[in-house]
């Protein structure tokens, strides 16, 4: 069997593929005509975010079995498409999701202290100490938003730093969140009037997209953004004047609408928000665990097996 592989994954992942006997091909940042041509007989894609799989590369796959998402968001593959297709969609729910959740504990510690801001000036020669002077943590308020996966492994880590923590979840029951010491409102609104850091921990859905705009920031007034889960949640022009204006004090974001983010992008010039190029994931033990989960789906597609998915 063939298996293309259009996004970067870890060693391991490929080598579990070669140890079963499968031919891997590796083709990164293909698009367009060229994607089309590669894929058009493999048995398998594998990919992270990079590739944007449409309805136009099912088409061209005539022999695809599975595309295997080595990571958490699906957003990027057209799931009506592949069901048209009879082909399976499978992510790796789990391996990325600790890395995930201390990027966005990081993210947020990066924002309250200025950490890059105050690093650049100091690599500019410029002992700027009494110009940042940060906000603690402990005692303030942690809005959660979306209670899953990430979002959980964030709040044991922010609780155990002595955070309040009121989580927006309305697929989760009042227990669920007590089990993570957090109290769950009704209404988003609540949530960010409450908060003094929130983090974004929800899927791209039709339903999330564009869920954090203009009136919500300003609930938000004086508090911080975190956004590693998807670009297109949080409005980024929003966003951007929300901090330029003061109606923020800063926020975090590693993720984008347009990904890689284009360098006029409002967002990259904005002092107080802190960016990273989508690194949520990127740590060896989340690359290996993702890319290691997604080679036994894909085994076990072509074994025709059942695969497991989130
Ligand atoms: P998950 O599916 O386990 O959890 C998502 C949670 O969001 C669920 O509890 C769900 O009930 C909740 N939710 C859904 N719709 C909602 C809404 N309208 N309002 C509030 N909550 C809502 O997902 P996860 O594994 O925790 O991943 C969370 C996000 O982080 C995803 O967008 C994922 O793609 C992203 N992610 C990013 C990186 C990165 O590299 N930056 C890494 C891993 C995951
Ligand atoms: C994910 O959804 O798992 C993240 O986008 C991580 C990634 O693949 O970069």
């Amino acid at each position: 069997m063939k298996v293309l592989v259009t996004d970067p994954i870890a060693d391991a992942g490929l080598e579990r593929l070669r140890d079963a006997g499968h031919e891997v091909e590796t083709a990164y940042d293909v698009e367009g005509e060229a994607l089309l041509s590669a894929v058009s007989d493999a048995n398998a894609l594998i990919v992270r975010s990079g590739t944007e799989v449409t309805d136009e590369v099912f088409e061209a796959a005539t022999e695809l079995v599975i595309v295997g998402r080595a990571g958490i968001g699906v957003d990027n593959i057209d799931i009506e498409a592949a069901t048209e297709h009879g082909v399976i969609v499978a992510n790796a729910p789990e391996g990325n999701v600790r890395a995930a959740a201390e990027h966005t504990v990081a993210m947020a510690f990066a924002t309250v202290r200025s950490i890059p801001q105050a690093h650049i000036r100091l690599r500019d020669g410029e002992w700027a100490k009494s110009e940042f002077v940060g906000t603690e943590l402990n005692g303030k308020t942690l809005g959660i938003v979306g209670l899953g996966r990430v979002g959980q492994e964030v709040a044991k880590r922010l609780d155990s730093l002595g955070m309040e923590l009121v989580v927006y979840d309305p697929y989760i029951s009042q227990e669920r969140a007590a089990q993570f010491n957090a109290e769950l409102v009704g209404e988003l609104e609540e949530c960010l009037e409450r908060a003094d850091v929130v983090t974004v921990h929800t899927p791209l859905l039709p339903e999330t997209r564009g869920m954090i705009g203009a009136e919500e920031l300003e609930l938000l007034e004086g508090g911080y953004l975190v956004n590693c889960a998807r670009g297109g949640i949080v409005d980024e022009e929003a966003l951007a004047a929300a901090v330029e204006d003061g109606t923020l004090a800063g926020a975090a974001i590693d993720v984008f609408e347009t990904e890689p983010v284009p360098a006029d992008s409002t967002l990259l010039s904005v002092d107080d928000v802190v960016v990273t190029p989508h690194l949520g994931a990127s740590t060896e033990a989340a690359q290996e665990n993702v890319a290691v989960d997604t080679a036994k789906q894909v085994l076990a597609a072509f074994r025709g097996e059942p695969v497991a998915n989130a």
